[in-house]
């Protein structure tokens, strides 16, 4: 049953749109009454996020974003779901709709729906659909944007540049997002300041490195139900994320091979302890494929053909190009479903490849994303430079900026306090010492 829901005001509709009167709906979701299972999966998330915890206490009683429209495209599962929820609490009017097609959660959508937010996403949904979900949520006209991947900000660019003067500013989740808004910036065609939240060592450092490492692996040995040890794992790129993903795997006992473009990554990767080679050696090696680079095309057909029969392919990096899926597609004798989240392509050559997850983004798209823990501290960055945002727009550039070092410790600090760690403080007299070039 798919639930929408009016919302009573009516608006005008100028630049690029046609002037009609619309009616703006409240929610595009898929059920309702799915909400029960989303509002216990978010009540579980919470109990595991201390930082976000923290941050809601404070929302609520200070109110920040009192009368603020914050705009968000993330992947909505519960640990979002409970960061637009903090978000709320600090009196932000939010619009939220997903980042991937396959990455929403229709109970965590429709528990976010029953708290009274404006969200616009259906899981499955096609790419139609889900460039409409983008646009109704920009009708809301956003002061502040959280976007994970760029295509709110790349829409408002190209499709609703009228609403550019609204917007103070945003912050970006991931590798792929700030890529992108750098070569807008670069252009000169970025209309405001965009946080790239995903550069904070609170968030690269933990969440590509150990969520994607330890989620990536959970999505493959659930939906596969393949043991991982003794098999010969072939990582694509060596940068946070794929660095998580190797060393997860050759703990579980793997061989793990990487193929790189950049020679020091390829260093890195030797010195760690993995076989290094091109990506035309590694394929007939590797029993499974993960790929997480940003890059498109890094596992080809020509590629597949060479592979074992019956070789496992994933994607962990943000968009879906990174195995060819199109030609993989159109070149494929025959396509059928291997299990839930497999699909097998038999190829010219009569061999068979398995992709997980039509080759989006595996950890998420066929699974729960990162753990708890770990997205407290990445949305704890997004939460945080929202309020930076909110503070400071008006003396920044339209600009890719960087997270500033105070608040990567602020946030460090409180995740070392929920744990019961302290440090130690250097005394005046280290302090003097590293200042000093003459000891
Ligand atoms: N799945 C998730 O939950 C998740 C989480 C964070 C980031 N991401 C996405 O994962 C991707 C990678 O992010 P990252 O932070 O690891 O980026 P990164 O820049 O740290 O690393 C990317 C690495 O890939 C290498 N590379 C690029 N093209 C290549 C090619 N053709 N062949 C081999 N290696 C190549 C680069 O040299 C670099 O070392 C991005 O798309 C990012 O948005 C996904």
């Amino acid at each position: 049953m798919r639930a929408s829901v009016l919302l009573l005001s009516l608006m005008n509709f100028t630049g690029s749109y046609k002037k009609v009167k619309k009616v703006m709906s409240k929610y595009d979701i898929k059920d309702i009454n799915l909400a029960p299972s989303g509002h216990m999966k978010i009540r579980w998330v919470r109990e595991n996020m201390p930082i976000l915890r923290e941050l809601e206490e404070k929302f609520k009683n200070e109110r920040p974003f009192e009368g603020i429209k914050i705009c968000l495209s993330v992947h909505l599962e519960a640990k979002t779901a409970y960061l637009c929820k903090v978000l709320a609490a600090g009196g932000a009017d939010m619009s939220i709709t997903g980042s991937n097609v396959l990455s929403t959660q229709d109970d965590v959508v429709a528990a976010l729906a029953d708290s009274g937010l404006k969200v616009y996403a259906v899981h499955g949904e096609s790419q139609e659909e889900y460039a409409r979900h983008i646009e109704m949520c920009l009708e809301h006209k956003p002061n502040i944007i959280i976007d994970d991947g760029c295509d709110l900000v790349s829409c408002l660019h190209k499709k609703r540049p009228d609403l550019a003067s609204e917007v103070w500013g945003g912050c970006e989740e991931t590798t792929t997002g700030v890529i992108r808004l750098k070569s807008m910036a670069n252009q000169g065609v970025l209309k405001f300041p965009m946080v790239a939240v995903n550069d904070a060592d609170c968030k690269h450092l933990f969440d590509n490195r150990y969520g994607t490492g330890q989620s990536t692996w959970e999505s493959i040995m659930h939906n596969t139900n393949l043991i991982v040890a003794g098999k010969t794992v072939v990582v694509v790129g060596y940068g946070w994320c794929s660095k998580g993903i190797a060393m997860r795997a050759s703990a579980m006992g793997a061989q793990v091979i990487v193929t790189e473009i950049n020679p020091v990554k390829a260093m890195e990767a030797k010195m760690d302890g993995y076989s290094v080679m091109p990506m035309r050696e590694a394929a007939l090696l590797g029993d499974f494929f993960v790929t997480a680079t940003g890059c498109n095309k890094t596992i080809t057909l020509e590629h597949m053909l060479t592979m074992k029969d019956g070789a496992i392919l994933a994607n962990a990096g943000h968009f879906d190009t990174e195995i060819d899926m199109a030609e993989l597609k159109e070149r494929a004798t025959s396509i059928r479903e291997s299990r839930e989240n497999i699909t097998a392509f038999v190829l010219e050559n009569g061999k068979t490849v398995h992709v997980l997850a039509e080759g989006r983004l595996v950890n998420i798209a066929a699974s729960n994303g990162h753990p708890a823990e770990i997205m407290d501290l990445s949305f704890a960055v997004q939460a945080i430079s929202a309020m930076y945002i909110k503070d400071n727009y008006k003396n920044l550039p339209n600009d890719v900026v960087d997270v500033s070092d105070k608040i990567d410790d602020q946030i460090a600090r409180m995740k070392l306090a929920s744990w019961g760690i302290e440090i130690d403080t250097l005394t005046p007299e280290q302090e003097e010492y590293l200042k000093s070039w003459d000891v």
